[in-house]
């Protein structure tokens, strides 16, 4: 989802991209503009085949690595999420290495766990919960990642940047579980389903658009000031899960009444503990880089109502 847009902007900003991508959970149709353009490269491709990653390195100047497995419900296999995260990001790093490629790597907040260090701080200490839960494994498989990413720094000298993105969404989200609750309730909510809701819908979240990680991101790849850091990219706006169902059934305004239903957190995560809050803290962001979100959650929302309405018409 997030390479597919940020594709379209180093385009149009005259960058050459090449893209990897072994589609297991990406769509070729959210490239189809991409794929037109003489100067972008696509490659079905797994990232755990260092051989052909390898290849198609050479001559790289930055590596973004967006490609995860990211998270899993307790029914869901585990290990591709620490396969592919972990042994996948080390062959990145490997390639970079070999090139003198430069790397930034797209963290999670999901790193910073139970921390009730508000907002998320990237000096903060972070709250795992235990490994019998296989939920935690994406947030361990990335805090490997961006342990990965300094070991290089410093061992080898690539030159890399950490970024932990905090949720983000676009019309071309994931509608299952893995893109997150705004793009599961815009769909419920225009097809008048139920809204299913984890837990009381207390949680909240802090939700961003898609544009403004995009511009984080390349703000993090074009200032060299950001190498060597780790910087959290998202939305600070807050708000509830349940407060956000109820404002995107206002906003898709159906004529529909909004039915939720509250299923108990053991049902869907096992002993998995939800985080209660998640807030970035943009201060690095904003000095490092001049990083400033600027789509309002709301008008996410409009935005991607506005494209899933129309690519239904
Ligand atoms: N979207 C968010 O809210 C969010 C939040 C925090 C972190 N991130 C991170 O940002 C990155 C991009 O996230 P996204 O939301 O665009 O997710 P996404 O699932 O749309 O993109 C990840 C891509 O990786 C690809 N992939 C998976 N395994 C692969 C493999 N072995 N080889 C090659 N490709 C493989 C998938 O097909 C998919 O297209 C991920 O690393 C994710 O962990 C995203």
């Amino acid at each position: 989802m997030i390479g597919s847009h940020l594709v379209e902007e180093l385009l149009e900003r005259g960058y050459r991209v090449t893209g990897i991508d072994d589609l297991s959970y990406g769509k070729l149709d959210n490239i189809h503009t991409a794929l037109q353009h003489p100067g972008f490269q696509f490659y079905k491709v797994n990232i755990l085949d260092f051989d052909t990653l390898k290849i198609l390195s050479k001559d790289i100047s930055t590596i973004i690595h967006l490609a995860a497995v990211k998270k899993i419900a307790e029914k869901d296999i585990s290990l591709p999420t620490l396969l592919v995260n972990t042994k996948g990001t080390e062959n990145v790093f490997e390639a970079a290495k070999m090139w003198g490629a430069k790397v930034v790597f797209a963290s999670t907040s999901d790193v910073y766990g139970m921390s009730p260090d508000l907002p998320l701080n990237e000096e903060g200490d972070l709250l795992i919960g235990p490994s019998m839960i296989k939920r935690w494994s994406y947030a361990v498989s990335k805090l490997y990642g961006e342990q990965l990413a300094f070991g290089y720094y410093n061992d080898y000298k690539v030159p890399v940047v950490v970024i932990r993105y905090f949720g983000g969404f676009s019309p071309r989200s994931s509608f299952a579980w893995s893109g997150g609750h705004v793009p599961i309730f815009l769909r419920a909510i225009l097809n008048d389903e139920e809204v299913v809701v984890h837990g009381d819908g207390s949680q909240t979240r802090s939700m961003g658009f898609v544009t403004d990680l995009v511009n984080g991101t390349v703000l993090a790849l074009e200032n060299e000031k950001a190498v060597g850091e780790l910087i959290n990219i998202g939305n600070d706006e807050e708000l509830s899960v349940l407060d956000t169902a109820k404002l995107i059934h206002r906003i898709a305004n159906t004529g529909k009444e909004l039915k939720i239903k509250f299923v108990p957190m053991a049902e869907v995560f096992g002993k998995y503990k939800d985080i209660q809050r998640r807030i970035p803290d943009l201060k690095k962001a904003k000095s490092i880089l001049g990083y400033q979100p600027k789509v309002k959650l709301e008008e996410a929302i409009r935005q991607t109502l506005a494209e899933i309405k129309q690519k239904k018409a």
